[in-house]
């Protein structure tokens, strides 16, 4: 732990202090959900496999509004993608799909400094989906990706659909976060956020090892890099519901056996020494949310975070 401690340390301090620093380092190291080895046609399969898990959900979930059809999502709405990473692909396909209109929100600014790179990506993306090419301008027209809420207030849009992938667990003030998005958000919105509860990349032999550093310290040392917040489940309802989000699906992407988590829960930090193993168990989750005039805002269930099911299946893990 020693070890792990002062890299973190060192890490965090260069962030601190450079910020612009910072954000070239993780342009350069590829920073996304995707993992640094996406590229060519796994980064394809990776784009093509977001936008359909997202329409994947809603249907399961039922917030798609006429037959059920899965490509009902997009179409027609004002999308406002959380932290799109260093492309605007998932937003391009979205626009194909016959959104109005998608907006990013990224705290950092890490879209991808070559163009004829994109421009690749962007046009295969195309192709696959049977589309023209050249009609990559056009797609990408009429929405940026916004680096703070008052630019992105100032565009006078309201959102009636939010999607993001492995990002709200990289937020530490999800109270500001639902605050603009109250504000951001139409009153029948739809908000869908795949969320990893992994501990990314730094536990060395158990999966929840990043839960055993106290929460002061644990701060201390990630204040200034995109580690993970370290919420569980509970922590998103929670924020969600304060801000009038009403949960309408939330499922398991993926688990741990609960005798795995027994392996280390006694020498947890608090909170996390208190949680059930069944709430530890889970390190991915989908969750679905509606606002007030949604339809189905009113007939929501309580959700049941003991027993989560399994996420629907053929969606990617994370
Ligand atoms: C792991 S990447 C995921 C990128 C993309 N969604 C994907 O699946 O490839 C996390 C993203 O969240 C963004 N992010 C981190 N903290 C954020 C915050 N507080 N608000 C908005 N975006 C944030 C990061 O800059 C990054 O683009």
């Amino acid at each position: 732990m020693g070890a792990v401690t002062g890299y973190l340390l060192g890490r965090n301090l260069a962030f601190r202090h450079a910020p612009a620093l910072a954000n070239g380092l993780m342009r350069l190291g590829n920073v996304t959900g995707r993992g640094a080895d996406a590229e060519g046609e796994a980064a394809l399969d990776y784009f093509e496999g977001v936008v359909e898990d997202y329409e994947r959900i809603a249907a399961h979930s039922g917030v798609c509004e006429g037959d059920g059809h899965e490509a009902a999502l997009f179409g027609g709405r004002t999308v406002l993608e959380l932290g799109p990473g260093n492309t605007r692909a998932v937003a391009m396909l979205a626009r194909g799909r016959g959104a109005l209109s998608v907006d990013g929100y990224d705290a950092f600014d890490l879209q991808t400094r070559d163009p004829s790179r994109l421009r690749a990506l962007y046009e295969n993306l195309l192709k696959r989906a049977g589309e023209d090419p050249s009609r990559v301008d056009e797609l990408l027209a009429g929405g940026r990706v916004h680096h703070s809420a008052s630019s992105l207030k100032a565009t006078g849009r309201r959102y009636d659909l939010v999607i993001s992938r492995a990002v709200l667990e990289h937020v530490r003030d999800l109270e500001a976060l639902h605050r603009e998005l109250r504000e951001l958000t139409t009153d029948d919105a739809v908000l869908i956020h795949k969320i990893d509860l992994r501990s990314h990349g730094f536990e060395w032999d158990h999966e929840l090892d990043f839960l055993l550093f106290p929460e002061r310290l644990y701060r201390s040392l990630t204040t200034h890099i995109g580690e993970p917040n370290r919420v569980r489940a509970q922590g998103y309802l929670d924020v969600a519901q304060q801000y009038g989000f009403t949960p309408v699906h939330v499922s398991a992407t993926r688990r741990i056996s609960t005798e795995r988590v027994a392996k280390l829960r006694d020498s947890l930090a608090e909170p996390y020494r208190s949680l059930s193993p069944e709430v530890l168990s889970v390190l991915g989750i989908w969750l679905v949310l509606v606002r007030e005039g949604h339809p189905l805002a009113r007939s929501a269930k309580a959700t049941d975070l003991e027993s989560i099911p399994a996420a629907p299946s053929g969606m990617a893990p994370f």
